[in-house]
């Protein structure tokens, strides 16, 4: 359906469901590992380009996700999934070839605060730990995406140059990045900002796949999706239920929800591979999952065209001729 008012993005785009990793490491409650393996398995039937499965990194800083090793080995892997997991350091990325990962997910951040915060290094640190492991993920021709966080504001450091953004992911892209991920950590992403980097980050690096990484802590996820896939953007993260938060962020919540992200590109006819029944299945499982209760208005309401019965009273009142 194409509208004169809306400049139309790509007919098609690809989902990384991230809810097993972003979703649960923010989570009081811990999820036994069965549950993570049932999780990431029906997950798995919805038609996701690529789930995220887990993180290597120190059970200490993210005790929810200690048996990441045990949740890689047990999921049923899907033929056409990419199964991927997160990795800050290169114990992480020993332990991730210890079970096997079809694709990595290596991190740092674009602000300095934050990065020492979360990963308790310097950025130069960081990317160092990053150039090696892009350099031994090669050798096992390994594919290394690299996600960016505090790519549109930083909860200490505030405003983030776009400049600094681009010049960190080119330096990446040189090191042998296979692609690019730019993380609104904290929700501090507005629409026109997003265009504007997505459009920059596309011209930049023509051969190198960008993904936007949307938090939905001010309302403006789903508008700054649109802002990224006008510009041409074909992938994006999201979190099934809108679970998700760097636990070293302050004020960080949930990533845009999946199901809102799928049913909101269905209705605008853009193929996202995924089908919203069963995911809608798995979202209504969440709140038992992580033990607490959550709104959910897309589960309340039910996709646009799940219409109701009309009043009883109709009936009476207008008599079929
Ligand atoms: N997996 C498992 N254990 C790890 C590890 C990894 N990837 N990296 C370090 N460790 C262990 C070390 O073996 C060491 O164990 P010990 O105390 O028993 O000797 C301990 O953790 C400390 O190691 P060190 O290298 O000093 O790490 P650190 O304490 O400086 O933490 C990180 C650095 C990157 C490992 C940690 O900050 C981290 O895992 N951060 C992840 C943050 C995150 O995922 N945020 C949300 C997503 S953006
Ligand atoms: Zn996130």
């Amino acid at each position: 359906m194409s509208n004169p008012m809306l400049p139309a993005g790509p007919a098609r785009i690809e989902i990384n469901e991230v809810g097993p990793r972003d979703g649960l490491q923010i989570e009081a409650a811990l999820v036994p590992t069965d549950a993570k393996v049932a999780l990431v398995d029906a997950l798995s039937a919805c038609g996701f380009a690529r789930i995220e499965v887990t993180s290597f990194t120190s059970p200490k800083a993210i005790p929810a996700l200690a048996d990441a090793q045990d949740v890689m080995r047990r999921i049923a892997r899907r033929p056409g999934v990419i199964y991927t997991a997160l990795v800050p350091n290169v114990r992480g990325l020993e332990r991730a070839l210890e079970v096997g990962v079809d694709e990595l997910n290596l991190v740092m951040s674009c602000s300095e605060t934050h990065n020492r915060a979360n990963l308790r290094m310097t950025r130069e640190q960081s990317f160092a730990e990053l150039a090696n492991i892009l350099g031994v993920a090669a050798r096992h021709r390994l594919p290394a995406n690299v996600s960016l966080s505090t790519a549109f504001g930083c909860p200490f450091d505030g405003d983030v140059p776009a400049e600094d953004v681009l010049d960190l992911a080119r330096r990446l892209v040189e090191a042998g990045a296979a692609g690019i991920t730019l993380c609104d950590t904290t929700g501090m992403a507005f629409p026109t900002q997003v265009a504007s980097l997505s459009a920059a980050a596309q011209q930049r690096f023509p051969g190198t796949p960008i993904t936007i990484h949307l938090h939905n802590t001010r309302g403006m996820a789903l508008a700054n999706a649109i802002a990224a896939w006008q510009t041409g953007i074909t992938r994006f993260d999201a979190a099934a239920g809108g679970l998700g938060g760097c636990p070293f962020a302050p004020g960080a919540s949930g990533n845009v929800a999946t199901e809102e992200l799928v049913h909101m590109f269905d209705c605008m006819g853009v193929a996202t591979g995924v089908t919203l029944a069963p995911l809608l299945e798995v979202v209504r499982g969440l709140p038992a999952l992580v033990q607490r209760a959550f709104s959910n208005p897309l589960l309340a309401a039910g996709p646009r065209l799940a219409t109701h019965a009309p009043p009883a009273w109709l009936a009476e009142r207008f008599p079929p001729a």
